[in-house]
C-alpha cells in the first residue's frame, strides 16, 4: 500500500482541542518499558519485535488485528508475584482477566492458584490440568449446576456471596458427602477507583455481603452453623486499577476487625483473608504502578499490625491479581486503514479492529498509548484518536496520543498493555471476527486462541 504524504492534523501544543493527554513523547519512536511487555524492542530497522520476532512476521503469519502475548513476561509475572508473597500467602490469577488452557498451565507451572467466576472458566481451568484444590470459585450469582460441578471437581474454596448461596452451597455439599471450604466475600464499605477510595456508608453495588450493617457477622453465624461449609475465611475486593494503597489498608482494617469479632462471638479464628485484586497497571507513561514486592510488603505490614492491635494470629492472606499479571503482557497490532485529518481538531486513524476487540475505552473511558510498529519515523507528531471499524461513533480504541504525522495507510500501529480484559471482553459486534491471540517466546510464535472466522459465525446462527 502506498505510504503517500497526506494533509495532517494539529501537531503543536498550543493548538490542541481540549482533550486529556500529555504533550508528545520528545522521540514518538521510543518504547516506554512501563507501557510494553519485557522483550518488546525495536530492531536495527526499526520495527517492534516481540519475543524475538518482527510485527510485520506476526503480521504476516496471523494477520491483523491480533494480540500478540509475550509469555516469559507472563511467567515472569507470575514468579514475581508468587516470590512477593512468599510461601505462607497465596496468590490467585483471576481468569476473567484472560483465561485459555495455555494460560492455565502456565499458571499451573508457575506455581499459581487461580480465581474463575464462571462455570465456562471453571472447565477451562479443570480441562487445561489446573488442580481443583488451586481454584477458587467466585460469582455473585452462580447456578446451582455451576456449585455442584465446583463442589464435585473439589474445588479448594467457594466464595459465598449472598444469604441464598451459603444455603445452596451448604446443601450441594452436603449431598456430596462433603465440607466445601468456603469464604465469605464481605463488602467493607470502601469502594476504591484509580487513584482515589471513597468510603461509603454502605455499598450500593451487587457484590457481596455488607460489614457495616452486620449482614457480613449474619452471614458468619449461618456459614458456621451449617455441616456442608468448612468456613477459612474473609474475602474483600475493593475494586480495579487502583495504585493507592489507602484502600486496602482501610479493607483490611476492616476485615481483621470482623475475624476479631467472630473470635469473641464464636471462639473461632479464621484462618485465612483474602484481599482481592485490583492493583493498577501502566497504559500510559503517567501511570505508576507499584513492584509486587512492595504491594505483599505493603499488604502484610497493615494485617499483622492490624492482627497484633485484636491480638488475632495472622491469617494467611491470599490475592487475586489478574490484570497486574496479564495485562502488560500483550499488544493488539492493527493495521491503519483510512486517516482522516480533521482541521483544527485531530487526526482520526481507523483501524481494523476496535471496540469489539477493546472494549475498555468505550466503556470505562480507558486511556491507552498507542506507537507506530512496523518503522520508525522522523515526522513531527500529530495529534491522532485511533478509532475502529465499527458502526458506532464511540469506537475509540485510544482517545487522544500521538503519532508521527506521516503515517499512511498499511502502516502497522500497536496498543499496549491490552492482555487484560480486551480478549476476555471483545464481541461480535457487527459480526466482527475475535481477534486470536498468539504467544510469543523466544522466537516462537503460536496461537493459543484462535481467530473467529465467519463459519464460526453461521455455525451459531442456526437459522
Ligand atoms: N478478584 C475479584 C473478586 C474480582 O472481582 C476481580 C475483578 C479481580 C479479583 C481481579 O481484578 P484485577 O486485578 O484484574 O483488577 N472489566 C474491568 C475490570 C473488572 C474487574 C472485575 N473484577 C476492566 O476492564 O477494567
Amino acid at each position: 500500500m502506498s505510504r503517500s504524504a497526506h494533509p495532517a492534523g494539529p501537531r503543536h501544543a498550543d493548538v490542541l482541542p481540549e482533550g486529556h493527554y500529555s504533550a508528545p513523547a520528545a522521540d514518538l519512536n521510543a518504547l516506554d518499558e512501563k507501557v510494553w511487555s519485557r522483550t518488546v524492542t525495536r530492531d536495527a530497522d526499526g520495527a517492534l519485535t516481540v519475543g524475538g520476532i518482527t510485527v510485520a512476521r506476526l503480521a504476516e503469519g496471523f494477520g491483523t488485528p491480533a494480540y500478540f502475548l509475550d509469555e516469559s513476561d507472563f511467567r515472569a509475572r507470575c514468579r514475581a508475584w508468587a516470590d512477593a508473597f512468599g510461601p505462607d500467602a497465596d496468590v490467585f490469577y483471576a481468569g476473567k482477566a484472560f483465561l485459555s488452557r495455555a494460560v492455565v498451565r502456565w499458571l499451573t507451572e508457575e506455581g499459581l492458584n487461580l480465581d474463575v467466576c464462571s462455570g465456562g472458566e471453571l472447565t477451562t481451568a479443570l480441562d487445561a490440568g489446573m488442580p481443583a484444590e488451586r481454584i477458587a470459585f467466585h460469582g455473585n450469582n452462580k447456578t446451582v449446576a455451576e456449585i455442584e460441578r465446583a463442589v464435585a471437581a473439589g474445588v479448594g474454596r467457594i466464595v459465598l456471596d449472598s444469604f441464598q448461596e451459603i444455603v445452596r452451597v451448604a446443601h450441594i455439599a452436603q449431598r456430596h458427602g462433603v465440607r466445601q471450604r468456603v469464604q465469605i466475600r464481605v463488602t467493607v464499605g470502601v469502594e476504591a477507583h484509580t487513584h482515589e477510595f471513597i468510603a461509603t456508608a454502605h455499598e450500593d453495588q451487587k457484590f457481596g455481603i455488607a460489614l457495616a450493617d452486620g449482614q457480613a457477622a449474619e452471614a458468619v453465624r449461618r456459614a458456621l452453623s451449617l455441616d456442608g461449609l468448612d468456613l477459612i475465611g474473609v474475602h474483600s475486593h475493593i475494586g480495579s486499577q487502583i495504585f493507592d494503597m489507602a484502600g486496602f489498608e482501610v479493607s483490611a482494617r476492616r476485615v481483621v476487625q470482623l475475624l476479631a469479632e467472630i473470635r469473641d462471638e464464636h471462639g473461632v479464628e479464621l484462618p485465612e483473608i483474602d484481599l482481592g485484586g485490583g492493583l493498577g497497571i501502566a497504559y500510559t507513561s503517567d501511570d505508576d504502578p507499584r513492584e509486587p514486592h512492595e504491594i505483599a510488603k505493603a499488604l502484610s505490614d497493615i494485617v499483622t499490625r492490624e492482627c497484633e492491635a485484636a491480638k488475632l494470629r495472622t491469617p494467611r492472606i491470599s490475592v487475586e491479581p489478574g490484570r497486574a499479571i496479564v495485562g502488560p503482557t500483550a499488544f493488539t497490532l492493527y493495521e491503519v486503514g483510512t486517516i482522516k485529518p480533521l482541521e483544527g481538531l485531530r487526526t482520526y486513524v481507523s483501524v481494523d479492529g476496535g471496540m469489539s476487540d477493546n472494549i475498555r475505552t468505550a466503556l470505562y473511558d480507558a486511556e491507552y498509548s498507542v506507537a507506530l510498529v512496523s518503522r520508525t519515523s522522523d515526522a513531527e507528531p500529530m495529534l491522532v484518536r485511533v478509532v475502529g471499524k465499527h458502526c458506532e461513533s464511540g469506537d475509540i480504541v485510544v482517545k487522544d496520543a500521538f503519532l508521527p504525522a506521516d503515517l499512511a495507510p498499511g502502516d502497522l500501529i500497536a496498543v499496549p498493555a491490552t492482555g487484560a480484559y480486551c480478549r476476555s471482553m471483545a464481541s461480535n459486534y457487527n459480526h466482527a471476527l475475535r481477534p486470536p491471540v498468539v504467544a510469543v517466546r523466544d522466537g516462537e510464535a503460536r496461537v493459543i486462541v484462535r481467530r473467529e472466522t465467519e463459519e464460526d459465525l453461521l455455525r451459531l446462527d442456526v437459522g
